[in-house]
């Protein structure tokens, strides 16, 4: 066996959305896989701290501050990227408001407008300002970040789930039209990802993650491998796919409070946690 490869060496990515979270573990993943990394995001002051931690251990990283849903920024984000590293392999659309609940009543079209820009015109803003370089270049890769409410959907979040499923649309359109020039997209599916401590406080946070059936909820970290993935040469066939990081929450139909098959109706293996 040979030494472990740094998957992703030389390769420039830009990350949306890379102050924190999901963005960020991605990021930092990226550039200890030995990627140049542009790391994006509103908040301006984030963006570049993020980047100088990811610096300081040693990867090769800039902040960039913008609105990935603002034409103006996203031009500025491709041109600095191109100023500092010459080019652009990768594109992570990661930038997203998971935060803005509001039930469909109380609602009105500047919740919908900002939703839509921030979580589904960015991807298209994005992915258009690169493309053309990474065609003349012979190829490259997008990442989308949706969202189990692609499929399913939340409570209050509309607007977020419409993009969502929006955004795997798009994902498989745009692997249509960009296949022919060596250009693969595909979507990352995070389910119930720690990251935001507003969303759900510790108790409820516990209940939640034993409904997932690996046992728990997911990190931003757990979104890092499969992102690798995706962005590598081992992943060169593989594109129009949406691929699910959830722990097992899409594939369950009953919540574990619900279930008619308890885990103590599962078999006693030694050794396993049902020894
Ligand atoms: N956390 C989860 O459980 C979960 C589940 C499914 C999907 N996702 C998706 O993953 C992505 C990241 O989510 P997260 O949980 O890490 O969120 P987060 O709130 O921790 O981080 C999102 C980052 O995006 C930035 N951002 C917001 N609007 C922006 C804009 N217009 N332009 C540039 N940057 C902007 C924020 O400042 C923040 O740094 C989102 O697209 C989200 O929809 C998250």
């Amino acid at each position: 066996m040979g030494a472990p490869r740094a998957e992703l060496t030389g390769k420039v990515a830009i990350v949306t959305g890379a102050a924190r979270g999901i963005g960020y573990a991605i990021a930092s993943r990226f550039a200890a896989e030995g990627a140049h990394v542009a790391l994006s995001d509103i908040d301006v002051d984030g963006a570049g701290s993020a980047a100088e931690s990811i610096v300081n251990q040693g990867g090769n990283a800039i902040g960039v501050g913008g609105d990935a849903g603002v034409a103006a920024d996203v031009d500025r984000l491709i041109q600095t990227t191109l100023d500092r590293f010459a080019r652009v392999d990768i594109l992570v659309n990661n930038a997203g408001d998971v935060t803005t609940l509001r039930h469909f009543l109380d609602s009105d079209q500047d919740w919908w407008d900002r939703l839509v820009r921030t979580n589904l015109t960015s991807h298209y803003l994005c992915t258009r300002g690169v493309a053309g370089l990474m065609a003349a270049a012979g190829g490259g890769c997008v990442i989308n970040v949706s969202s189990g409410g692609a499929n399913r959907s939340h409570r209050g979040m509309v607007a977020y789930d419409a993009t969502k499923g929006a955004i795997e649309a798009m994902t498989r359109s745009l692997a249509l039209d960009l296949a022919p020039y060596g250009i693969r997209v595909n979507a990352l599916v995070p389910g119930l990802i720690a990251t935001n401590p507003a969303h759900l406080a510790p108790p409820a946070r516990t209940l939640r993650d034993e409904t997932v059936p690996l046992g728990r909820g997911g990190t931003p970290e757990d979104l890092a491998g499969p992102a690798v993935f995706l962005a590598s040469d081992d992943a060169a066939y593989v594109t129009g796919a949406c691929l699910v990081v959830d722990g097992g929450v899409l594939v369950q139909q009953r919540s574990p409070q619900v279930e008619v098959f308890g885990l103590d109706k599962f078999p006693r293996i030694p050794g396993s946690r049902f020894s």
